[in-house]
């Protein structure tokens, strides 16, 4: 059975050519478009913002999974909303009222994501497990594409495994950074149910292709 969802990140993508490559997402076999906005402050770098995400929205087919990078996240739950956001990802340090901040998310109508840097436990998650949709695991720090996979990851994805198990939720584990085919099957065998790909996809040749090859091989 083919479950795993494949996100490519639109921060790898032809800025100049947007609107082409958000098309070949939408007529490709992925299942969601990761858009990733940073503020300069959470990480060092700065991504796109409002402008750039209404124009993705509108050529868009599929949900859009918005990764917040920034601080103050609250601030700007309800302007994501009206985007078109369908799943909203906040980083747990980030947020000092995670409860909160998830509450908001949902009243909002979108599905609540979690995303932990590489050095925060998945433990830290463990009375609010039940409320978060999606729990993405950072698998390099965030920031930039390109980088290269932190192999810490897959027991980290075990771990956040059981607990989801244990706490019998129904959170999906989404890793990003560094995927490629080369640590899709592992990463779905550790438990992850949605990889994010950018340079994979956007840097080879033949993006629509490696597209499918990634869903066939995660399974
Ligand atoms: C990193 C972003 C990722 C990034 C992934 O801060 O959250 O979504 O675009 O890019 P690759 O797949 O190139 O590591
Ligand atoms: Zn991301």
């Amino acid at each position: 059975m083919n479950t795993t969802k494949i996100a490519p990140s639109l921060l790898a993508a032809d800025f100049g050519n947007l609107q082409k490559d958000v098309e070949m997402v939408n007529n490709s076999a992925a299942d969601w478009h990761h858009i990733d906005v940073m503020d300069g402050v959470f990480v060092p770098n700065i991504s796109y913002g409002m402008p750039v995400i209404k124009a993705i929205a509108e050529h868009a087919t599929k949900p859009l999974d918005v990764h917040l990078m920034i601080v103050d996240p609250d601030r700007y739950i309800k302007h994501f909303a009206e985007l078109g956001a369908n799943i909203l990802s906040v980083h747990y340090e980030a947020c000092t009222h995670l409860h909160r901040t998830i509450q908001a998310i949902k009243k909002e109508g979108m599905k609540a994501g979690v995303a932990l840097n590489p050095h925060t436990s998945v433990q830290l998650l463990e009375n609010i497990i039940n409320d978060i949709d999606v729990v993405c695991l950072m698998s390099v720090n965030p920031g930039f594409g390109g980088q290269s996979f932190i192999e810490n990851t897959y027991s980290k994805t075990k771990a956040l495994k059981d607990l989801i198990l244990k706490k019998k939720a129904k959170t999906l584990i989404e890793i990003d950074g560094g995927v490629t085919a080369l640590n899709a099957q592992a990463l779905v065998g550790a438990g992850a149910n949605i990889l994010v790909a950018g340079s994979f996809v956007f840097k080879s040749e033949n993006p629509t292709q490696t597209i499918y090859d990634l869903k066939k091989i995660a399974g």
